[in-house]
């Protein structure tokens, strides 16, 4: 059967993700007492939002986005838009705030299928609350372009430590340095790297040549209601991973973008899954949009946010399968990385 949303007014303790795990309260407000509507996507007459590349932005794009994000770091700390409850909801879907409707298993999006249509709904509802509050409907988040060799690199705009994308917890040590998707925390930066780039391109090309023809791989596997979620991570995901790494702090306990329960915190969060919600674009226009699992487990699991208009939305993975149909687009970039033919 499809994902439904949890019993709202069964909010519980979450945990942590540290090797001994402590308990965290992410628990939103007023959920028990919201009403819940169906979500309807947007007309096709609204204007389209497209999403640039982050180091590409100029300064009156940085301007722009900093502003947006000032004022919902402002908001009354308990309000649903609040920068710090927007990171909650990541916590909530991820460490375990609340069990699947009628069972004992946790609520877990991470490591399925359910991965890209989540964090494409999260980000997209992230994305029209901060244009709601400046008052512009055409406002587009930028994406972390890390599949090309100069946005391998932290965008620069989130490096300046008197703007509000600054997050200090991230590995100074690699504000400057290339990202190496086969990193890990033992490791120093690269001094090669043009053999950094050239291998992560390659990475790259082999998953999606090598996932093409199987969803299941890029995505993540199935996980049905009342199923207890065992880790089943499609190659987009566990990219990504690295990417948060990457990000986080290297040392214990990897807040903020090295842990789930904090990671939305950092504002870089949202411009690394803009570009994981890219890769699936991508991947899905290789594919002529043939829909990569037509089963409606998969298209009828539904999951719930906040709009744009403080509403509870209730969202279905079979409304968000293109950007488009949610009215935003990628600003067209070169894939450097890709031999697929088109
Ligand atoms: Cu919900 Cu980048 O993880």
């Amino acid at each position: 059967a499809p994902f439904t949303p949890p019993d709202l007014t069964k909010c519980h303790k979450a945990t942590d993700d540290d090797v001994n795990p402590k308990e965290v309260d992410c628990c939103p407000p007023d959920y028990g007492k919201a009403k819940m509507v169906d979500f309807t996507p947007p007309s096709v007459n609204d204007p389209l939002r497209v999403r640039k590349a982050a180091h590409k932005y100029n300064p009156d794009d940085i301007a722009k986005f900093e502003a947006a994000i000032a004022k919902m770091k402002a908001l009354p700390a308990d309000h649903p838009w609040n920068y710090y409850q927007q990171a909650t909801i990541h916590c909530t879907y991820c460490n375990g705030a609340f069990d699947q409707l009628n069972t004992k298993n946790l609520l877990q999006i991470h490591e399925s299928w359910f991965f890209l249509p989540w964090h494409r709904y999260y980000v997209y509802f992230w994305e029209k609350i901060l244009g709601k509050l400046i008052g512009d409907d055409t406002f587009a988040i930028p994406f972390w372009n890390w599949d090309t060799p100069k946005g391998m690199y932290m965008p620069p705009m989130y490096l300046n430590e008197k703007s509000p994308l600054f997050d200090d917890t991230r590995d100074k040590r690699h504000y400057t340095s290339v990202i190496d998707y086969k990193y890990t925390y033992k490791n120093s930066n690269p001094t090669d790297i043009d053999a950094v780039v050239t291998t992560n391109l390659a990475e790259l090309d082999s998953i999606f040549k090598e996932t093409l023809q199987l969803p299941a791989l890029f995505m993540g596997k199935a996980l049905r209601a009342g199923e207890k979620p065992t880790p089943a991570p499609g190659r987009c995901e566990s990219l990504h991973n690295v990417a948060h790494m990457w990000a986080g702090p290297p040392d214990k306990p990897h807040w903020n973008m090295g842990n789930f329960h904090t990671a939305a915190r950092d504002t870089l969060f949202f411009a690394h899954h803009g570009n994981v919600d890219r890769m699936w674009d991508i991947y899905s226009k290789f594919r002529g949009q043939k829909v990569e699992f037509r089963d409606p487990d998969w298209l009828d699991s539904s999951f719930i946010f906040y709009d744009e208009n403080e509403q509870l939305v209730k969202c279905k993975v079979r409304n968000c399968l293109t950007p488009e149909s949610l009215r935003y687009s990628y600003n067209p970039e070169p894939l450097a990385w890709t031999t697929i033919r088109r």
